[in-house]
């Protein structure tokens, strides 16, 4: 039997950052483009070059720096996203990739788009022969496929094909179809679309219903030969369809899948999972398929018993084959600058002088309170550094006092440009005074929707890391993250940082 080639399409910098509260700078970006590029993903959905300065500089910048997949930027049929889109995508070359869209079902011709088909029709086929202008390779969505009626899908798929589209994407906009009815919506599409086998067929789906993965697995048995899904399965609402997930399953049950061949590199799998994860804020589910801490955990002694007598009793994957447990002997504080580098460059980390400068310094400020900096402990100071924003304010000092039954009290010095402000505050707690002393010298009112405090490895003297989720003036969501060995300074320098989001 010869193997199938499924193209891995990896939206997580576009539809995985439209989740509320995961929005990455262009530098975070960066670095999760260069490690999708490892994973070995087919694709990049780089971001939606018309939406903001941002998005076009993001695209630009992962279209010059990152070498291996295509870069693909988002548009909807007008030819001011396409123009965008063409002009982000420049630099790629012949790796560019422009992804027009429109909507077709009912629902969205009445209410959104107060088209006709004929209409509909006319849009998506001009936008495909104007993006053709620019590249190659087009790719059309038929946004809100699975409830569109079949045969003006198939209709309009045969135009935008004529038109010149090299992939068509299929997406489950609004996670509503079931595996067997998407299965038939796609064999309906290779039956009736007359030039069907002259394009890749792509499926797109969200986890409305939690059947993302399903609906994938069940469109690549019916033939689709792209997916297009997100790390952690990230993405508006309940999510787009996880990659890794889909991957696993193809590569667990070829039986059931049959032979398909993915470029996808299975042990970046838990690395990609963890970049994304610490870029976007969003934790991963402990007991998340494939990716989550808990994912090849067995509490129950009857499993530990079977595992130890033999794997595969209680374990369907291997986790090393996906990055499990492939820790390296941890650095010291008496490891150099050299041995740090070296172990960064393993990591997968390529960084510029002066930030390896910033975490090698870091690196002996921890050294000094750790006996054993663990690859991990690492992975938080790169991610701390390449999540840099620009600072107006910047925490100089922090004091509080904490006693049971007393009242906590934090004293907070903050440097704002040349001027250094002090205030206090108490609060319900020190991380609440500590807050509340902030918001006093800033003038910003942050609400704390979110806060998370988690430590980067084992042991007592571990680095801990804190999210937090602010509401700024209930418009802004901000979320931001900070690491110390002290948790205190930890949550003062997240809320911080994340004030500093809010003024940018
Ligand atoms: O969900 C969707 O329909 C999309 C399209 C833009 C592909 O994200
Ligand atoms: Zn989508």
């Amino acid at each position: 039997m010869t193997a199938k080639r499924l193209i891995v399409f990896d939206t997580t910098l576009r539809d995985g950052e439209q989740c509320p509260g995961a929005s990455m700078t262009s530098r975070q970006k960066l670095e999760v483009a260069k490690q999708l590029a490892r994973l070995g993903v087919d694709v990049i959905e780089a971001g939606f070059p018309v939406i903001s300065q941002g998005d076009f500089e993001s695209v630009s910048e992962i279209a010059a720096q990152v070498k291996g997949p295509k870069i693909c930027g988002l548009a909807r049929c007008l030819p001011k996203d396409i123009e965008a889109a063409a002009e982000a995508l420049k630099p790629a070359a012949d790796a560019a990739r422009i992804h027009v869209f429109l909507a077709t079902s009912q629902i969205h011709r009445r209410f959104k788009l107060a088209k006709d088909e004929e209409e509909i029709v006319r849009i998506a086929v001009e936008g495909v022969r104007l993006a053709k202008r620019y590249v190659q390779d087009v790719e059309f969505s038929a946004e809100d496929a699975s409830r569109t009626e079949p045969e003006f899908l198939a209709k309009i798929i045969q135009k935008v094909i004529e038109a010149g589209a090299t992939t068509v994407n299929i997406p489950d906009t609004v996670g509503y179809a079931v595996p067997e009815e998407f299965a038939s919506l796609i064999r309906y599409l290779f039956d009736h679309v007359q030039d069907i086998d002259k394009v890749v067929v792509s499926v797109h789906c969200h986890n409305d219903l939690g059947l993302a993965v399903a609906n994938s697995l069940a469109a690549i048995k019916a033939g689709a030969r792209q997916v297009e899904g997100t790390i952690n399965g990230i993405g508006e609402r309940a999510g787009n369809a996880a990659l890794e997930e889909i991957i696993m399953a193809l590569h667990t049950r070829p039986d059931a899948f049959g032979k398909i061949e993915t470029g996808i590199q299975l042990k970046e799998i838990l690395r990609t999972s963890r970049l994304v994860s610490r870029m976007s804020g969003l934790a991963v589910q402990r007991n998340k398929a494939v990716v989550g801490e808990n994912a090849f955990a067995h509490a129950a002694g009857i499993h530990q018993d079977g595992i130890l007598k033999k794997r595969e009793t209680y374990e369907i994957i291997d986790p090393k084959i996906i990055g499990w447990e492939q820790s390296e002997l941890p650095l010291t504080k008496h490891s150099g600058r050299a041995a740090l580098e070296n172990r960064l460059k393993i990591l997968g980390f390529e960084l510029e002088k002066e930030e390896i400068d910033n975490i090698f310094s870091q690196f002996k400020q921890i050294g000094d309170k750790k006996k054993f900096i663990y690859d991990d402990d690492l992975v938080s100071l790169v991610e701390g550094q390449i999540s840099r924003i620009k600072e107006t304010y910047e925490l100089e000092y922090v004091a509080v006092t904490v006693c049971s039954g007393g009242i906590p009290m934090a004293t907070i010095k903050l440097r704002h440009g040349e001027e250094v402000l002090v205030d206090a505050s108490t609060g319900d707690g020190a991380v609440d005074a500590a807050m509340k002393a902030v918001d006093r010298i800033t003038g910003q009112h942050g609400h704390l929707v979110e806060y998370e405090v988690k430590s980067v490895t084992e042991g007592k003297d571990a680095i801990g890391e804190v999210t937090v989720k602010v509401n700024f003036d209930s418009k802004k969501l901000v979320t931001a993250k900070a690491a110390s060995t002290d948790v205190i300074e930890a949550s003062i320098k997240a809320y911080l940082n994340a004030v500093n989001k809010a003024l940018l």
